[in-house]
């Protein structure tokens, strides 16, 4: 599918998504949302993708936020469901099973911190902004900012951030647990591909479980959430992945996970 608002390359195996509204600093409108959603469910299902990055276009912004133009037209009605819409979205972009990085390459304000967050992974460009400013226009985050960046930065600093609606800079968003890595903006694609090349040398499957294990454990008692991560154990010694990488390592060899 060809998209008008969103830029999609497979790049040996790591799709790059790009959210392209590089004048409205990459507002994520509704079209955008819609095409966003399109493309995570390709992903999903293309055996050809190993892992997405997501991002923005130019060197401004990742996502400067929901798009306000649409915001600011919203009925009580139109806006349960936009938000209700938007949080689905995210959603399934958090549970593919696939390694999902967000490519931080400037502001990631509101949905776009919210996009960020979604991801399992955040790389950051020294230059990128973060932030929920939501309430400054007279809201709340909509895309389960409330619930994803208390998850990631503990309540007392996630209330701190969503009230006040500051900026939070690359480096205390790291240092805060917000984003991975940060690099400068020149190195941000390099450190991606290097980190995900990392993890795709890695079994394919115990790295989609992992992935299942925190997002589902997470929503679960810690007892639901441990037998969850044992069944998973127990599916992936029935694999040939386990196999292949528990010989390679007694064979003294690298593990071929995929051939
Ligand atoms: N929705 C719609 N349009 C947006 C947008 C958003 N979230 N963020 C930026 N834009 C548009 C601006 O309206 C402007 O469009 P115009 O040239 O047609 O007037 C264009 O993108 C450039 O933005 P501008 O504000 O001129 O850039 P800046 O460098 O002065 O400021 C920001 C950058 C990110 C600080 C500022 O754009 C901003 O505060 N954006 C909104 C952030 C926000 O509140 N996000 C949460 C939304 S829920």
């Amino acid at each position: 599918m060809s998209y008008e608002n969103l830029l999609v390359i497979n790049q040996d195996g790591i799709l790059w998504v790009t959210v392209n509204r590089p004048d409205k600093l990459n507002a994520l409108n509704g079209g955008t949302l819609r095409e966003l959603d399109d493309a995570i469910a390709a992903a999903a299902a293309d055996g050809s993708v190993l892992a997405v990055v997501v991002t923005g276009a130019g060197e401004k912004a990742f996502v400067a936020g929901a798009d306000i133009a649409e915001l600011n037209r919203l009925g009580p009605v139109e806006a349960k469901e936009f938000s209700l819409r938007g949080q689905g979205i995210f959603d399934r972009i958090e549970r593919l099973t696939k390694p999902v990085v967000a490519a931080v390459n400037g502001f990631a304000l509101g949905g776009g911190c919210e996009l960020a967050m979604a991801c399992h992974i955040r790389i950051a460009s020294s230059n990128a902004v973060f932030g929920q400013p939501e309430v400054k226009l007279g809201l709340i985050p909509g895309y389960a900012g409330t619930q994803r960046l208390p998850r990631l930065v503990g309540r007392g600093r996630a209330l701190e951030i969503l009230l006040s609606g500051r900026n939070v800079s690359a480096e205390e968003a790291e240092r805060i647990g917000l984003a991975n890595i940060v690099c400068e903006p020149a190195a941000l694609k390099e450190t991606v591909t290097t980190l995900l090349n990392g993890i795709l040398a890695n079994g394919p499957l115990a790295v989609g479980h992992c992935i299942e294990a925190v997002n589902h454990g997470l929503n679960m008692s810690f007892e639901d959430a441990c037998r969850l991560e044992a069944t998973l154990f127990g599916i992936g010694a029935a694999s040939d992945q386990m196999r292949e990488g528990t010989s390679a390592f007694l064979e003294k060899r690298k593990a071929d996970f995929r051939s």
